[in-house]
């Protein structure tokens, strides 16, 4: 049935969660790991932070319609907040896709259109056509993009105000790099201003099935360089993940060198086996590709000082895991 709407969307998920970890310790050999869970807004991933900047600034512009391409995971968490706002809402998703949400997303009002292509076809679709259309478009590389970056920057905030300093390492998974790239901006606005010391040490993990953040990384390339379409492997693991244009990629390639960062590419059956490990040690249940996190610090050992403080950032939980989240 589908929810009754509110004139005014809930504000999204902030101060989430930072656990100290305590358990980990044998299997990682790391003493002073903290998770930032991001997995206990109302749908469960850290894009409830900028689907209500999105919703709030459509709203305020004077749209009627909002949409936006996306795995599943944002198609979820747009649709909750534009059904609060009464928006009409379109959810373009790639039919191949696997991991969609669909249902959870059609029970929220919105319209969910199967597109052919990649990922990527669908954002250029609504970058061409949105506009004709009357639509707000609130996918990455819009012209509305620069608020997600600014909503996620408050993770990183919070991190130094729940921790009460910033930390040696902060370890993200990156897909389009705006998560990345907006955490990594936070802290260097923070340390611009005086309010830090030192500027953690970005860890980005992905897909090892394809992501240009990671391999242009890897070659040593100052300007992210796409990979071919057909290179790409996506996989019900690594769809929030896997990329061959990574629309926020320049700037969270840049953030990997500013901060002498390290970027990992991570198999689908590392991010099960860390989500496991995550789960069975810590009792939380999280998206496998939110576990690359975790995976690729494990994988970063050698180049990182185990005695520093280092946060991981679960950008999500998996409601389909077999125990359940205590938080
Ligand atoms: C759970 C989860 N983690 C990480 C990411 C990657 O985030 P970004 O595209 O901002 O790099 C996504 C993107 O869909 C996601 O859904």
């Amino acid at each position: 049935m589908e929810e009754i709407a509110d004139e005014q969307p809930p504000p999204p998920p902030l101060n989430t969660p930072l656990l100290k970890n305590t358990e980990l310790s044998d299997t990682l050999d790391f003493s002073k790991i903290f998770f930032k869970f991001e997995g206990n807004g109302p749908t469960g991933t850290q894009k409830d932070r900028i689907s209500y900047a999105h919703v709030m600034n459509a709203r305020d512009l004077g749209f009627s319609k909002i949409a936006v391409a996306t795995c599943g995971n944002y198609g979820a968490s747009l649709s909750y907040y534009a059904n609060k706002a009464r928006l009409s809402t379109y959810v373009l998703i790639p039919k191949d896709y696997s991991n969609s949400r669909s249902r959870e997303i059609e029970s929220y009002g919105s319209n969910v259109l199967l597109m052919p292509g990649k990922y990527e076809d669908s954002v250029e679709f609504l970058h061409r056509n949105a506009k004709s259309l009357g639509w707000y478009d609130a996918s990455p590389g819009s012209e509305y993009s620069s608020l997600d970056l600014r909503a996620y920057s408050n993770i990183a905030k919070e991190i130094v105000e729940q921790l009460g300093h910033a930390p040696a390492y902060v370890a993200v998974p990156v897909g389009n790099g705006t998560t990345f790239a907006g955490i990594y901006l936070g802290f260097k606005k923070m340390q611009l201003n005086g309010d830090i010391d030192i500027l953690p040490r970005m860890i980005a993990s992905s897909t090892s099935s394809g992501n240009p953040i990671i391999s242009s990384f890897s070659a040593g390339l100052r300007d992210l360089i796409e990979l071919p379409p057909e290179a790409i492997i996506e996989s019900y693991v690594n769809e929030p993940l896997v990329s061959y244009r990574s629309y926020d990629g320049q700037l969270a390639l840049n953030g990997l060198y500013d901060t002498n960062g390290i970027a990992v590419p991570v198999s689908d059956h590392n991010m099960i086996r860390y989500a496991q490990i995550i789960r069975e040690r810590i009792g939380i249940n999280v998206l496998p590709a939110s576990a690359s996190a975790l995976a690729a610090v494990s994988m970063g050992l050698s180049r990182m000082d185990k005695e520093e403080e280092c946060v991981v950032v679960l950008t999500g939980r998996d409601n389909n895991g077999n125990s359940h989240s205590t938080f």
